[in-house]
C-alpha cells in the first residue's frame, strides 16, 4: 500500500520531533525530574476518563508516544504497554526512561512510522489504544489509521483519545487584544499539508531551533469520528472542553489544575471556545 505521507514530511517530521525531544527531555512542561520521582505525566482527565480500565496486566498500545512519559506512567498503573513513534530520538529517550525507572519489563517501545505499525506489531491486539495530544494533526489518512487502532484492539477493547480540538488550530490571536479569530483552514484537506517553518515549541518557546519544518493535515471531528466509526468501533463518548492542555499564546492564563484557558476580559476565564476533546469507543466483542 503507498504510504500516505508525502516524501518531504516524512523527512522533516521526523527530524523536527527528534529536535524537540532534546528540548522537551528538559522543559519544565514535560518535568522528566518529577516524573522520575513518582509523579505521573497523566492529566486527570486521562485518569477520570480511561484510568479505571487500567489493571495490572492489562495490555496498551500508545500510539505516537513521543519519548514515552504517558506510557511510562500507564506501566506504573500496571498496564503492560507498548509506544510507538516515528522520532528514534523520542523511542531512544523512551527506552532509557524506562530502565531508569525499573519499568523495562514491562515496557516494550517501537520505532516506527503510524503507517506501517501493522509491520511491527503484527496480529497484537491490546485492550487498550491510547492516543493524546497533538497526535492527529500529523497524519494525512484518517481512515488508515483508524483501521490501524481496530486492528490492533482485541475484541471487547478499549480505544481512548484526549486530543486538541480541530477548531483551535484555526485560531489566530488579534494582535494587541488578548482575542483570537478563525484564520485557519477548519475542514479536512488531506492532499494539502500546512507546511510551517518552526521557531520554538510549544514546551519551551524560547528554545533554539534552526531549520526546521513541520508537515501538518488539518483534521474535524466528522473525519475523525467517520473513520473510528468507520472502522467498527463504536464511540461511547465524545467531550469537547474550554481549556487546553498548552498555551496557544503567553497571553493565555493556566488555572492550578495546569490547564490553559483564554482570558474573558473582566477577569475570568472564556468557556464557550473548544481547545481540547476526548473520545472513548470499543471494538464489538464479537
Ligand atoms: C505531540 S507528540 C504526542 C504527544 C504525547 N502525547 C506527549 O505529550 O508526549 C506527537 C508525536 O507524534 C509522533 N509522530 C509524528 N508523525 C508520526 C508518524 N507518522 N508515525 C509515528 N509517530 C509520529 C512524533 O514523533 C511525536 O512524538
Amino acid at each position: 500500500m503507498t504510504d500516505p505521507i508525502p516524501a518531504q514530511a516524512r523527512a522533516a517530521n521526523p527530524r523536527l520531533w527528534n529536535a524537540w525531544t532534546s528540548i522537551h527531555e528538559g522543559s519544565a512542561f514535560y518535568d522528566v525530574e518529577g516524573f522520575k520521582a513518582g509523579a505521573t505525566s497523566l492529566w486527570p482527565l486521562e485518569l477520570e476518563e480511561l484510568g479505571p480500565l487500567v489493571h495490572e496486566g492489562t495490555t496498551l498500545l500508545h500510539l505516537q508516544c513521543h519519548f514515552g512519559l504517558d506510557t511510562l506512567s500507564w506501566a506504573r498503573l500496571g498496564a503492560d504497554v507498548v509506544g510507538l513513534d516515528i522520532s528514534d530520538e523520542a523511542i531512544a529517550l523512551a527506552r532509557r526512561l524506562a530502565d531508569e525507572v525499573g519499568l523495562s519489563g514491562r515496557a516494550e517501545f517501537v520505532c516506527a512510522d503510524l503507517y506501517d505499525a501493522d509491520a511491527h506489531l503484527g496480529s497484537r491486539a491490546f485492550d487498550i489504544v491510547f492516543v493524546s495530544w497533538g497526535a492527529l494533526e500529523w497524519l494525512p489518512d484518517l481512515t488508515r489509521w483508524a483501521g490501524i487502532v481496530a486492528r490492533h484492539l482485541a475484541p471487547g477493547g478499549t480505544f481512548y483519545m484526549a486530543e486538541i480540538h480541530p477548531f483551535a488550530y484555526g485560531l489566530e490571536e488579534v494582535a494587541g487584544e488578548h482575542d483570537v479569530r478563525v484564520k485557519y483552514r477548519l475542514l479536512p484537506a488531506p492532499d494539502r499539508p500546512d507546511i510551517d517553518p518552526v521557531q520554538g515549541r510549544y514546551a519551551d518557546r524560547s528554545a533554539e531551533t534552526k531549520d526546521l519544518v513541520a508537515y501538518g493535515w488539518t483534521h474535524d471531528l466528522a473525519e475523525i469520528l467517520g473513520a473510528l466509526t468507520g472502522a467498527g468501533l463504536r464511540v461511547e463518548h465524545l467531550h469537547e472542553f474550554a481549556a487546553s492542555p498548552a498555551p496557544f499564546w503567553d497571553w493565555m492564563v493556566q488555572d492550578e489544575a495546569r490547564w490553559w484557558w483564554l482570558p474573558d476580559g473582566e477577569g475570568g476565564l472564556r468557556r464557550d471556545l473548544p481547545f481540547s476533546y476526548s473520545i472513548r469507543a470499543t471494538k464489538p466483542a464479537t
